[in-house]
């Protein structure tokens, strides 16, 4: 493991510059969020969560960061995005890949690390909602669906990205996509296949993050609330009484903007966060503390 402690932090330091006239005291934890010169993969990549989740990546100093999603080609939103950031001197790359097909996502996670020489972090956030049937009723064909890419998919990236940080002997950070479904339930809605599904990969996180630690790769689930997108505009009316009522059960009172993603990919992702893994991060509101 390459990796080394980046000197005196926090109190440390200030002990340092009293000892060491030649020490600068200055502000160190903004660098502690960078991520100069390295890379990133993020599955789920071509809009909404993931998308955000990249762009942060980028403005946190990532070399480069991949995009890996279902449509052959980029989404518009992308496109732009990787404009933008090419502004800035980052680089959005865009990979079409299934997740739910382990040997294609290793392959091209493992021509992202021949071609890049490293992987720092990943965030597997591909997932889907599935149906929406009474659990009794709930067929296989449908559980199938919905555990494909957010159980089999979340591994398989997460095993990808593993493989490429201990290639290159560096400590990586993995981050799951896994929601408040997972250790809660949407009131009133029949998603068993959604719920069961994400709260696996809470299970998948802590255990790859015991047999991983030693070499240096966390891997921690970041849970979600209720966050605008169109994985839940697609199959609930927007701005409807369901939206509003979902906006009601947390103590904020609102649902969750994209934006509200930043700063916790940009911790989870960097050195701030050098001894968390294993974790379930919960950004939803306080919804599940209600
Ligand atoms: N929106 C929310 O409120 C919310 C809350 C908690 C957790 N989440 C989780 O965050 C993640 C992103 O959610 P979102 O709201 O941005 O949804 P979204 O539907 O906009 O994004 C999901 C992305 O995953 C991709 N995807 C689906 N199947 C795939 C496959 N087989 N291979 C590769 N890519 C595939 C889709 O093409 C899409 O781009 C999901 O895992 C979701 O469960 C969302």
């Amino acid at each position: 493991m390459k990796s080394k402690h980046p000197g005196p932090l926090g109190v440390a330091a200030v002990v340092k510059a009293s000892k060491d006239p030649s020490f600068t005291p200055r502000p160190s934890i903004w660098d502690e969020f960078s991520i100069p010169d390295r890379v990133a993969i993020v599955t789920g990549g071509n809009r909404n969560i993931g998308l955000e989740m990249a762009l942060v990546l980028s403005e946190i100093g990532a070399r480069a960061v991949y995009c890996i999603d279902l449509p052959g080609q980029p989404s518009d939103e992308f496109k732009l995005t990787k404009d933008y950031v090419a502004k800035f001197g980052g680089r959005l790359e865009y990979v079409s890949a299934d997740v739910t097909n382990q040997v294609e996502i290793w392959d091209k996670i493992n021509k992202i690390g021949d071609d890049e020489g490293r992987i720092d972090a990943c965030i597997a956030g591909a997932g889907v909602l599935g149906r929406e049937v009474d659990c009794l009723d709930y067929s296989a064909k449908a559980l199938e669906e919905v555990m494909s890419v957010n159980v089999n998919g979340a591994l398989f990236t997460a095993q990808a990205a593993g493989k490429q940080m201990i290639r290159f002997g560096l400590p990586g950070s993995i981050i799951i996509n896994a929601s408040i479904a997972g250790t809660t339930t949407i009131k009133g809605r029949q998603w068993v296949g959604y719920n069961t599904s994400k709260s696996a990969v809470l299970q998948m996180a802590r255990s790859m993050a015991c047999e991983l630690g030693h070499l240096g790769v966390r891997v921690n689930t970041l849970s979600a609330g209720h966050i605008r997108t169109t994985l839940f505009s697609d199959v609930v009316e927007p701005d409807s009484q369901v939206f509003q009522e979902w906006a009601g059960r947390n103590p904020l009172g609102r649902l969750g903007r994209l934006d509200e993603m930043r700063g916790v990919t940009a911790w989870l992702a960097s050195d701030a966060s050098t001894f968390c893994t294993g974790s379930d991060i919960v950004v939803s509101g306080g919804y599940t503390i209600w």
